[in-house]
């Protein structure tokens, strides 16, 4: 089934005074060009994208249309968060359908043209109308997963600031990411609460930015495949729904909807997370990426704390994690985050990160979540043999 990443592109995340069209297109034409494609090319585009709310903007399918000058048929894709990885799993169905040779993948989100407060109301209309209406936001329902892990597994707060004060740190080497501050474990420890026990540095920033890969099958992967870098190929997706509310969860540490995605994805490209060299996981709060760390099998349940501490999910640890910033600190377009990790780890593999480049990494892994677990689309990534 094997799918080939031909080009990728992507924007600088933060805040952006570009209109969402021309974000989506700046990805894009990098992707396009990365891989010598032009728009006639394309014969599918899936576009990741949560909410019109935000942006006032509906309609994104005619609107790429028009900028890109294209024929190709669009379509939106929308799971929350997850919306990016969504997107990628519906254009390797499509592309493993046969039906199509090529297809591009655009995730966007221009969320800072709105207030916090209805920012706030935008993203927690993903969440099930039983906890809206009591007032939860996602920082709290992370915060109830937060504290049922506390109690569960001794994991504390300065565990969790471990992992945003590792993700800033990465951050800094990344030139698109949202912020460069110099973060360490005292500073998220000192900010402010947001919701007990998440501290503002704890949480994912509100960002702009889009994300844009060019897939396309074996049959025309060499002539799009640019010659500079080594080729990397999609080799396993898994994507699986669970309910929408943590009521109807049987254990808060655990998200079934990432579990069951990650064996669907291991399946597929025979693969075991003892071979993964590095990862890009969905860390909207710091608590998600000590829980996606288990479910993915990546270490046994509650053992998660215990390789942060040692530092092997840093840069030059045994299994790298969140190497651009992560959501953290990276930024959260909430629909380009999931083609952003394709983005991330498709670089990684090239041997083309510059200063937060991981060693030695043949095969990466991407798990993107939407709400608080409800959706999640794993996707797994190899380098070809020929570098
Ligand atoms: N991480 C790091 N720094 C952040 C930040 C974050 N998440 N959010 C804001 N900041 C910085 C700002 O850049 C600003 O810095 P400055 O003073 O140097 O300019 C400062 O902190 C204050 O920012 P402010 O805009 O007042 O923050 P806020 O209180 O309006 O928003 C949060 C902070 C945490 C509430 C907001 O980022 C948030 O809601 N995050 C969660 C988003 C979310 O739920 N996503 C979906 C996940 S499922």
């Amino acid at each position: 089934m094997n799918i080939r990443v031909a080009g990728t592109g992507h924007t600088p995340f933060g805040t952006s005074k570009k209109e969402i069209g021309e974000l989506m297109l700046e990805a894009v034409e990098e992707a396009l060009s990365q891989a010598n494609a032009k728009a006639d090319d394309v014969d599918t585009i899936f576009i990741a994208n949560f909410s019109s709310s935000f942006a006032g903007q509906s309609h994104l399918p005619a609107l790429l249309a028009s900028k890109l000058k294209t024929n190709a048929e669009i379509v939106r894709v929308e799971s929350a968060c997850a919306s990016g990885g969504l997107a990628v799993k519906e254009a390797v169905v499509a592309l493993s359908s046969g039906l199509y040779k090529t297809a591009l993948v655009v995730g966007v989100e221009k969320m800072n043209a709105s207030t916090i407060s209805e920012v706030t109301g935008i993203l927690a209309s993903a969440a099930s109308p039983d906890e809206i209406i009591h007032g939860a936001t996602f920082p709290s329902l992370y915060a109830l997963i937060a504290r049922q892990h506390f109690a569960k597994y001794g994991t504390t707060e300065e565990h969790l600031a471990m992992v945003s004060a590792k993700n800033h740190q990465n951050a800094r080497k990344n030139i698109l990411a949202q912020f460069k501050k110099d973060i360490k474990v005292e500073d998220v420890l000192k900010s402010k609460m947001v919701a007990s026990p998440l501290k503002l540095l704890d949480c994912s920033p509100i960002t702009d930015g889009a994300a844009a890969v060019f897939l396309c099958n074996q049959e025309v992967a060499d002539k799009f495949t640019s010659k500079e870098y080594p080729s990397v190929d999609i080799i396993g997706i898994g994507h699986s729904s669970d309910s929408i509310s943590l009521l109807d969860r049987k254990d808060l540490t655990v998200m079934p909807a990432v579990v069951k995605a990650a064996l669907k994805a291991y399946a597929m490209g025979s693969i075991s997370p003892q071979q993964i060299d590095v990862a890009e996981l969905h860390d909207c709060f710091t608590i998600a990426e000590i829980v996606e760390m288990e479910d993915l099998g990546l270490c046994n349940k509650g053992q998660a704390t215990a390789m942060i501490t040692e530092g092997k999910t840093a840069i030059d640890g045994m299994l790298p994690i969140n190497p651009s910033g992560g959501l953290k600190a990276k930024g959260h377009p909430v629909g380009a985050t999931g083609v952003s990790q394709v983005v991330e780890i498709t670089k990684q593999l090239q041997g083309r990160c510059g200063e937060r480049q991981v060693r030695k990494a043949e095969t990466g892994l991407c798990c993107n979540v939407g709400g608080s677990g409800a959706t999640a689309v794993v996707t797994i990534l190899k380098r070809g043999m020929e570098r």
